[in-house]
């Protein structure tokens, strides 16, 4: 249990003690001059009690003067308690975490959770929507899993949709010749005419003319359709193509830390889709609507439109929501779950909306299980539109983090990176740069793309954090060199080490609350909090230099819990820290 539920459980009991059956909650003052913390709960006690309100807080002033933790109480207004925390509070929670980090957490009751995000498309490139959806999913999975809850990852690969027929109507164009487009082919094997690369100009290509030619279009749609039904050559040929592409797609999730348990895409649902149709008719649900299959999920709170959900068209073909719902279907088949969580642009709500009604009024999933949609805004460009390239055309995700690694390269310091290293270095603190402006903003906020900003060394940056906490480290390095022993924590000398004590006591609170709101970017402004007030430490005190043995050895401890603490939320973050930089 973390260090403040103890002093929430402590001042608790003196709230009883002071005769008010009733739990209060401590928080940080917004009035430093007035105290550390505040309890704001007389209020409301009167009305329970018919008291005033001065009069409950006196009661419980009363009490907690005994208590050794707080001290300076006071009394506010119509009964707000302002309190401050002792130095020996503040030394002993110190001692209970600088040898596991952990104690500063509080761990929820585990949940099984699966996480669905990433979300690429096979044989298209990757663009910034799916930067967000893997850098804000794969964050949200690791506080879940910090914070005691077991995941399942899934990147939930977009394999099934108009890309693969156009992409295998072009290799037909252009290589007649392939075995599996020969009569009588029976699903043998054969060698793909292109390398991955050539992917990249394909699905451009094929897309451009089925803009311009219906007859194309109309031909993808049906091969589209046909490798729904398992059609064996466009089939094979889809399997092999996919899988050359999903080696890029492995790498750039790579670069970016994402790390899936399950890499399974949409067409490993196609296994569900018959029984799922099967449940879904027998309970009446569906109906058949200008030839296609829907289901109504409107309900009478709704105050907007709520189309049904399409799940099969007129000529047969299923759609995103078709195999989104048989995913489901399966998961709910295969693992034990409480939650599933979809992190994608926030424009897909609806569509979630629509197939989470449908999961819940199917049965497929039951009432006690929660689906989740988590939802993000648009990176924009400095005219406030979505991102581009000079061109126009849609970023690929990689060209992006090269944009951004080439501005933290400008500002790498050649003196201490060696050569050799230089490349790596920039690549580590540029996806630092790019992952953290990412999860600065509020997730389901809209925010500008600007690479100098987020490379910038000195303000709230990735790059200002990484430098900083190698610093930390550093400083800890420099003390081994030194042989200066450090075990306990002490003294407190003044405001700016108390500040960061006080800023350390919080980390679980923020926790809870950006695992409430499902967004990191408690996680981004209390990381940024921590580390100034820390610099600010550092910048005030000579720590190995220190003359008196108590402080010194203090200081160093607090410095390895700062540096720790930094560590584990830039690892939360998914954040690598070079070792110089
Ligand atoms: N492939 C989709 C896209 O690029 C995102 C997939 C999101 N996840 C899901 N289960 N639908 O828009």
């Amino acid at each position: 249990m973390s260090y403040w539920k103890k002093l929430e459980e402590d001042l608790n009991k003196a709230v009883k003690e002071a005769g008010y059956d009733t739990s209060v909650t401590l928080s940080l003052s917004n009035r430093p001059d007035l105290g550390e913390f505040q309890i704001n709960d007389a209020m409301r006690l009167a009305k329970e009690y018919h008291k005033s309100p001065i009069e409950i807080a006196n009661d419980i002033k009363r009490v907690l003067d005994e208590d050794k933790n707080f001290k300076d109480i006071n009394i506010a207004g119509a009964g707000f308690i302002n309190l401050s925390l002792t130095d020996q509070c503040l030394t002993s929670f110190v001692n209970e975490i600088k040898d596991n980090i952990e104690n500063n957490i509080d761990k929820m009751e585990p949940k099984n959770i699966v996480i669905d995000y990433g979300g690429a498309n096979v044989a298209k490139a990757l663009h910034v929507g799916h930067l967000r959806s893997a850098n804000i999913g794969e964050a949200l999975n690791r506080l879940a899993k910090a914070l005691g809850h077991k995941t399942i990852s899934d990147a939930h690969l977009g394999d099934a949709g108009l890309q693969a027929g156009l992409v295998v109507l072009e290799m037909k164009e252009r290589f007649p010749e392939l075995l599996c487009f020969q009569e009588g082919y029976n699903g043998e094997d054969f060698e793909l005419p292109i390398v991955k690369e050539d992917l990249k100009e394909i699905y451009p290509t094929a897309s451009n003319k089925s803009k311009e030619d219906e007859n194309f279009l109309n031909e993808a749609r049906q091969i589209t359709y046909q490798i729904q039904k398992n059609n064996i050559a466009y089939t094979k040929l889809w399997d092999k193509l996919s899988a050359l592409s999903i080696v890029d797609i492995k790498e750039t999730y790579e670069r970016l830390n994402a790390k899936f348990d399950l890499w399974e895409g949409e067409r490993d649902s196609f296994q569900y889709i018959p029984e799922m149709f099967d449940l879904l008719k027998e309970k009446g649900l569906t109906y058949v609507s200008d030839g296609a299959t829907v289901m109504d999920v409107k309900e009478d709170t709704d105050d907007k439109e709520m189309p049904p959900i399409l799940l099969q068209k007129s000529d047969g073909a299923y759609l995103y929501a078709t195999t989104d719902l048989a995913t489901i279907y399966g998961r709910m088949k295969r693992f034990p779950i409480d939650e599933i969580w979809y992190t994608t642009d926030i424009r897909q709500e609806l569509h979630f909306t629509q197939v989470f009604r449908a999961a819940y009024k199917s049965g497929i999933v039951p009432e006690s299980v929660k689906l989740g949609f988590y939802g993000f805004g648009t990176m924009n460009g400095s005219d406030g539109k979505p991102f581009k390239t000079r061109t126009g055309g849609v970023m690929p995700l990689n060209e992006l983090i090269d944009l951004i690694k080439v501005e933290c390269r400008k500002r790498l310091n050649e003196n201490i990176v060696e050569e050799e290293n230089r490349d790596n270095v920039s690549e580590t603190i540029a996806l630092a740069a790019l992952k953290y402006a990412d999860l600065l903003p509020f997730r389901a906020t809209d925010y500008i793309f600007d690479p100098a900003k987020f490379s910038d060394l000195d303000g709230k940056t990735g790059p200002y954090l990484l430098y900083s906490t190698i610093r930390m480290k550093s400083l800890l390095n420099k003390a081994k060199e030194e042989n200066i022993e450090y075990k306990n924590y002490t003294v407190i000398k003044n405001n700016t080490d108390k500040d960061v004590l006080l800023t350390l006591l919080n980390l679980p609170n923020v926790l809870k609350r950006a695992y409430e709101s499902k967004s990191l970017n408690e996680v981004t402004d209390y990381i940024y909090k921590l580390t100034s007030s820390y610099n600010k430490f550092y910048s005030e005190n000579k720590v190995l230099t220190e003359e008196n043995d108590n402080l010194r050895e203090s200081w160093l401890v607090l410095s390895k819990t700062v540096w720790e603490t930094n560590m584990m939320l830039l690892n939360i973050m998914g954040i690598d820290c070079p070792e110089k930089m």
